[in-house]
């Protein structure tokens, strides 16, 4: 595959990401796919219990992470928890080599990461907040489209448009997101304009994934359509439909206030539909191309077949 400017920024053999996944993330996960050269990337909570201490689980995913390879990974950050400054402080401490931040402002903490000598790149969902990314002095952006699983930015645009757009605008590199499962949509980004690519919902469905059964079945068998935006006003998030997304949008469509969707959501929906396999109250996000994903392989497996479908699709169309 195609070693591109990431590939020297961050010591990785293929510009391939796994996306933080916010209580799935695990070292385990992140190892398999850094081990196989790609970036993996932890999570703050993922392996925590029920509410334990974000910051003592990211710590431990951390030495564990670093006692399983010797390769680099990251560490994902959303910047919306309460918590995030804390957080901070841990990949601080830690001189964790790479960060990368999302839902938020990246002007808070990047200068504070660069003193520490970390990579720092910035999720972004459209033109203006990767101008404001690239302003930040991020080292590069994830450019994430309407099709990416779990939170996604209000424009609500697709990649296609997106990267193009967003490539004109900065020189900084970017990393597309959303919709890609095979080399199919690692070519299309990378003629589009981006450096690498990053994959979500491709990434739960894989042995290391401790993600419950129920939400990598329910991945197997969903088709094209599966797959819906709820929490429009609020925060714009695809997941399958499910029960739990029909009560969603039935409540938003009542028209009852931002305040009270927030407390119907709760305590972490996600984590009771992708980590407990309560499919009927949790939420289970998924990209739009959920379709593609037909079984679940190991992480390492993944990797390879994007590097070597990559060079059979260049083969064909040079
Ligand atoms: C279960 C799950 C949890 C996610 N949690 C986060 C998160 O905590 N932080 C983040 O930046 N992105 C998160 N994402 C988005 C992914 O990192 C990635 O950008 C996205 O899934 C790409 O779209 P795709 O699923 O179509 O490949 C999550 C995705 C999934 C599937």
């Amino acid at each position: 595959m195609k070693r591109t400017c990431l590939c020297d920024l961050l010591g990785i053999e293929y510009p391939i990401f796994q996306g933080g996944m916010l209580w799935l993330a695990t070292a385990e996960l992140a190892v398999a796919v850094s081990n196989a050269g790609a970036l993996g990337v932890i999570s703050p909570l993922a392996g925590m219990e029920r509410h334990g201490d974000p910051s003592k689980n990211l710590k431990d995913q951390i030495s564990k992470s670093r006692d399983l390879t010797g390769k680099p990974f990251g560490v994902n950050i959303p910047l919306d928890l309460q918590y995030s400054g804390i957080l901070i402080d841990v990949v601080l401490r830690e001189k964790v080599g790479i960060v990368i931040t999302a839902a938020g402002d990246p002007g808070h903490y990047t200068e504070l990461l660069h003193q520490e000598g970390i990579r720092v790149l910035h999720v972004v969902s459209s033109v203006r907040q990767a101008k404001n990314a690239e302003s930040c002095n991020v080292d590069a952006v994830i450019t994430e489209g309407v099709e990416a699983a779990g939170h996604i930015g209000f424009d609500e645009l697709p990649l296609f448009s997106l990267i193009p757009q967003v490539a004109d605008a900065i020189s900084i590199p970017i990393i597309a997101a959303g919709g890609i499962v095979d080399a199919r949509g690692v070519v299309a980004a990378i003629s589009l304009g981006a450096e690498g690519v990053q994959l979500g919902t491709r990434f739960v469905a894989v042995e290391e994934n401790i993600a419950s059964p129920e939400y990598k079945q329910a991945i197997i068998a969903s088709k094209d359509t599966d797959t819906v935006i709820t929490c429009r006003k609020l925060l714009p998030t695809r997941s399958l439909k499910s029960e739990f997304s029909r009560s969603l949008l039935e409540l938003e469509e009542s028209g009852v206030s931002a305040d009270d969707i927030r407390d119907y959501l709760g305590y972490s929906r996600a984590r009771r539909g992708q980590l407990e396999g309560d499919m009927a109250n949790g939420e289970a996000y998924c990209g739009a191309s959920t379709g593609l994903i037909k079984e679940i392989i190991p992480a390492a497996l993944v990797v390879r077949r994007l590097v070597e479908g990559y060079q059979e699709i260049i083969k064909k169309i040079v």
